[in-house]
């Protein structure tokens, strides 16, 4: 027996996947009765680097999914349309679809989910989060007897792999950016990376399977890593902190009706050099899942890139070779697990966290007196205040402050703000 894959893209991902096909040999042996039937690209006159009958290839993807000799449609195509029609177009088709595009499952699951359920075929994305490793099975079917307190994570190998890379070399953002992209790490437009959007449509979909409800995911605070400084890194490193990109997912409450009220949100965070996280460097993710009664599981390794986001591509099309081997074609539980809670965010200010602040101030006798009276009359407790020469007039004073309420810190940011001799708020980043 034979099974028909239809490729959609024949980019990174793509060709990481044609490749797996390629060469069976010492993988598990479905993988030799996977056959790419064929393929669709945008432009035919690009050079590929895999070798593909020519005949195979176009660059109309909905004949892809119309073709009969295809069994399995895989979307690595990327972006929101034509994707989703395409997804919906398999199916209605009753294919099951392998997809690693979490921006398209981060705002059209629930639609894509409804359809699917209607058609009873799987619509799998073990690639859609953290690349090569496996989070997305085991948070749905292993880890699903606990209740999860937390899911936090470096899960963009982009930006990741910028942060490290300036932290270990002071090397230059733009310059790390480029080579990003050339490594096949990067999403076609990077302000996804940079900016925290792809983050935020992954932390979307965990929290979606953590907490069994969908979240909604533009109301996600994001905030990226483009207008991170330098001199933040280097500041929070000598006070014992690595500065991390990261998405967190926590249970804050609920609501009289049973809503699970949510903190989803992700953010540059200064971690402690003892964190488990820390220490995950380069193009490399992890996930951190705290849940009852299992403690913490952490889930390692490469975040993105061809080999490894194809490992998870081909994973899933196997799971459902080997599933259509025993005649089945039941719901996928990811999709049921959509919609067994209803999910909300919490207001933004009633998180709590530490925060690092830094201040441009004026330096005059009594500036610290007066920030550290301001963040007192909220209840604000500092952990350390320090001030550094600044490179014009003037000082700048560096906070890391206790865990706090939200609102109550931003009121003491005002106040601070508020007084003649702080001229600006130059930083302020989360902190673990
Ligand atoms: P990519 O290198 O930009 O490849 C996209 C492919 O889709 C290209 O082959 C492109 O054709 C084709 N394509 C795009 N629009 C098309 C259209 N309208 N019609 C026909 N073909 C079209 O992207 P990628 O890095 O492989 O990523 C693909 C997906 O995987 C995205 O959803 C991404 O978020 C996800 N992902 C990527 C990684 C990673 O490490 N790169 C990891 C996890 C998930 P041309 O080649 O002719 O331009
Ligand atoms: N652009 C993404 C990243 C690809 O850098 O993590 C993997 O999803």
């Amino acid at each position: 027996m034979t099974i028909g894959i239809g490729l959609l893209g024949l980019g990174t991902v793509g060709a990481g996947v044609a490749q797996i096909l390629a060469s069976p040999e010492g993988r598990h042996p479905l993988v030799g009765a996977l056959s790419l039937r064929r393929v669709a690209v945008r432009d035919l006159q690009r050079p590929r680097p895999v070798s593909l009958a020519p005949e195979i290839i176009g660059d109309d993807p909905a004949a892809v999914v119309a073709d009969p000799t295809v069994d399995i449609v895989v979307e690595v195509m990327g972006g929101l349309e034509p994707a989703r029609s395409l997804i919906l177009a398999a199916i209605a088709a009753g294919k099951p679809v392998v997809t690693a595009n979490k921006a398209v499952i981060a705002r059209h699951g629930a639609e894509i989910a409804a359809a699917a359920a209607e058609r009873g075929v799987y619509v799998l994305m073990e690639a859609a989060v953290g690349g090569g490793i496996p989070i997305i099975e085991p948070l749905k079917q292993s880890l699903g007897a606990n209740r999860i307190e937390r899911v936090s994570g470096i899960i963009n190998g982009t930006t990741n792999y910028i942060l490290s890379r300036m932290a270990a070399e002071g090397a230059d953002y733009a310059a790390v950016l480029a080579d990003a992209q050339a490594l096949g790490y990067a999403e076609a437009d990077p302000a996804a990376d940079v900016q925290g959007a792809d983050a935020a449509d992954k932390i979307a979909i965990l929290a979606g399977l953590a907490y069994g409800g969908l979240v909604d995911r533009p109301a996600i605070p994001v905030e990226g890593i483009d207008r991170l400084q330098a001199r933040d890194i280097d500041y929070a490193g000598n006070l014992g902190f690595v500065v991390k990109l990261l998405a967190v997912a926590q249970r804050h409450g609920s609501d009289p009706d049973g809503t699970e009220v949510l903190d989803v949100r992700v953010h540059p965070t200064l971690l402690p050099r003892d964190h488990p996280l820390a220490g995950v460097n380069g193009v490399n993710n992890a996930i951190l899942v705290e849940g009852d009664p299992v403690g913490r599981v952490m889930f390692y390794g490469p975040g993105a890139g061809a080999g490894p986001t194809a490992s998870a591509v081909v994973a899933d099309i196997l799971n459902i070779a080997a599933i259509r081997g025993l005649g089945a074609g039941a719901l996928d539980p990811l999709l049921a697990a959509g919609s067994w809670r209803r999910c909300r965010l919490v207001e933004a200010d009633r998180t709590c966290h530490r925060n690092y602040v830094r201040f441009q101030a004026a330096d005059r006798p009594g500036v610290i007196g007066h920030i550290g009276s301001c963040f007192g009359a909220e209840g604000v407790s500092l952990q350390s205040i320090v001030q550094h020469e600044s490179e014009g007039p003037g000082a700048e004073i560096v906070v890391v402050t206790h865990a706090v309420e939200e609102g109550r810190f931003r009121r003491a940011l005002a106040a601070i703000t508020a007084r003649p001799e702080v001229e600006a708020v130059q930083a302020c980043l989360r902190t673990l």
